[in-house]
């Protein structure tokens, strides 16, 4: 029976094995961790992550020929294909910080695969890394091999977290890159024969090394770079009365532009996007590209302008001052059907409101009290994009409560803000709402989720991302 451990039980580990646990039944899949908590996890009703259907698919596998543990050398050892997919997240300190990825737990995971192995092995880079990692990890396994082969893949994961398994079954293509020498092929043709079981082949592409290394941070940069052209046109259409919605649209039905990722948005978030897109900017830098780097860092810089224009936009509107208001926050994780907040816009956007002394009650479906104390306490990382918005403090810390419905949250609210796309938040009885609000009642809705006319027949005064304004907002230009 063939064995694949993965090392690394996130967001991508968990359910990329859960998926090839489930279509390859003769294949043993073990994910394994450092984290004992996650692992536990896996290994219990209350899974680590939210996803839809992925509760499903590891119930269907998990102790048949889907296993999550600890014990990360003895699976390493036994394993013919090894995936790592452990966490790169962006440098916080030395050369390249706040711009580089951070490879020290790849490293780390690669060292140990040299210590262990003792048999041939294919290791499969899932995690998303510069170009050019293969070959340091190649160099790091090559030195410790003990005349083991070694055969290093790349292939990425373009999962979207929130439709991870429906994209897992039914990927729009799986990319593999390998050495252009024998053995490299016949690791390819390993891989591409695990996943030829459910994906048409027609759908698996074959690249060297590189090119596959590069198309997952060229695809995220491509992708991140379409939310903020939409969200530059929102801040055009507010100032001109255009409907952002109308324009996307319009945009959209050219068959060579396509109707996706083109809502307009409080901002892009997630734990991918920016690291992915300041990783590119770095390795242009260090290849001497200077213009290339300016012109993917625009795209940083458009996304943060997104965040501090809607925390102007609430301020300006509500006399300037949200001073002792209360302002509730409807979501806090990054998009809908997750309870991921890495990079969410919401955390921008909170501190920002605290930092003119609101006080905001939050509620998400899916995020617990405590990450989103932790995620207002944390410092963003430093690099040189500007940064508009103040880091809370612990005072304002205080000033920040947690509701477990959104009614409770918008009680007695002077505003309420509208963070994330979660499907509830369109039918929820905005009427009730408003008769429980100070007024004039506020709602900023930076996901376009709500009804507009509805709301401003029902009395709100309403922002929403990129639509025609409020007569009421016209008359409070937003704040420079
Ligand atoms: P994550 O942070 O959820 O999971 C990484 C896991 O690796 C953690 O549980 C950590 O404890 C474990 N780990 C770290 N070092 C280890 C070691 N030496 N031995 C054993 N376990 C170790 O990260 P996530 O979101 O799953 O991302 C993983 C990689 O996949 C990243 O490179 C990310 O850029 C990439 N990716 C993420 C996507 C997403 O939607 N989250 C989508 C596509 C790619």
């Amino acid at each position: 029976m063939m064995k694949i451990c993965c090392i690394g039980a996130g967001y991508v580990g968990g359910p990329t094995m859960a998926v090839i646990a489930l279509k390859c039944p003769s294949v043993e899949v073990t994910v394994v961790d450092i984290s004992i908590s996650r692992i536990n996890a896996w290994n219990s009703d209350q899974l680590p992550i939210y996803e839809p259907g992925l509760e499903d698919v590891v119930k269907q596998c998990r102790g048949k020929n889907l296993f999550f543990s600890t014990n990360v050398e003895k699976h390493v050892y036994e394993a013919d294909i090894i995936f790592v997919s452990v966490n790169t997240p962006t440098k916080t300190r030395g050369l390249g910080a706040g711009k580089a990825a951070d490879l020290t737990y790849w490293e780390s995971a690669a060292r140990m695969i040299a210590d262990v192995a003792k048999s041939d092995k294919i290791v499969v880079e899932k995690s998303t890394v510069p170009v050019k990692t293969a070959e340091a990890i190649e160099k790091i396994l090559a030195h410790n091999s003990k005349g083991i082969c070694f055969q290093i893949l790349s292939n990425p994961e373009f999962l979207a977290e929130g439709t991870a398994i429906q994209d897992l079954l039914n990927p729009d293509r799986v990319l593999i890159g390998g050495r252009e020498t024998p053995n490299g092929q016949k690791a390819v043709k390993a891989l591409k024969d695990v996943y030829a079981q459910w994906v048409p082949l027609e759908r698996i592409i074959t690249t060297n090394l590189w090119s596959a290394e590069l198309s997952k941070l060229a695809a995220n940069a491509f992708l991140a770079q379409r939310i903020s052209s939409v969200n530059a046109m929102s801040a055009l259409c507010e100032a001109t009365g255009a409907d952002v919605q109308e324009v996307s649209y319009a945009v959209g039905k050219d068959s060579r532009i396509g109707p996706k990722f083109l809502n307009a948005s409080v901002g892009f978030g997630g734990s991918c996007f920016q690291k992915d897109i300041l990783n590119l900017i770095y390795i242009c830098e260090c290849n001497g590209l200077k213009e290339v780097a300016c012109y993917w860092k625009q795209v940083i810089k458009l996304n943060d302008y997104q965040k501090s224009r809607f925390v102007n936009r609430v301020v300006s509107s509500m006399f300037n001052t949200v001073s002792g208001k209360k302002i509730a926050v409807l979501g806090f994780a990054f998009k809908k059907n997750t309870g991921d907040t890495r990079e969410t816009p919401a955390i921008d956007v909170c501190k920002g409101l605290l930092g003119d002394k609101a006080s905001l009650s939050i509620y998400d479906p899916q995020v617990t009290e405590d990450q989103i104390q932790r995620d207002l306490w944390m410092n963003k990382f430093d690099w040189d994009h500007p940064i508009h918005l103040q880091p809370a403090s612990p005072t304002s810390i205080k000033h920040v409560s947690v509701a477990w419905d959104p009614y409770q949250a918008a009680k007695d609210a002077h505003g309420l803000c509208i963070l994330t796309d979660w499907d509830e938040f369109k039918k929820l009885d905005y009427e009730k709402i408003y008769k429980s609000m100070q007024k004039p009642a506020f709602v900023f809705d930076g996901r376009n989720v709500v009804d507009v006319a509805r709301l401003r027949e029902i009395g709100f005064i309403l922002y929403s991302i990129g639509k025609p304004l409020d007569p009421w907002l016209k008359d409070m230009p937003a704040l420079a």
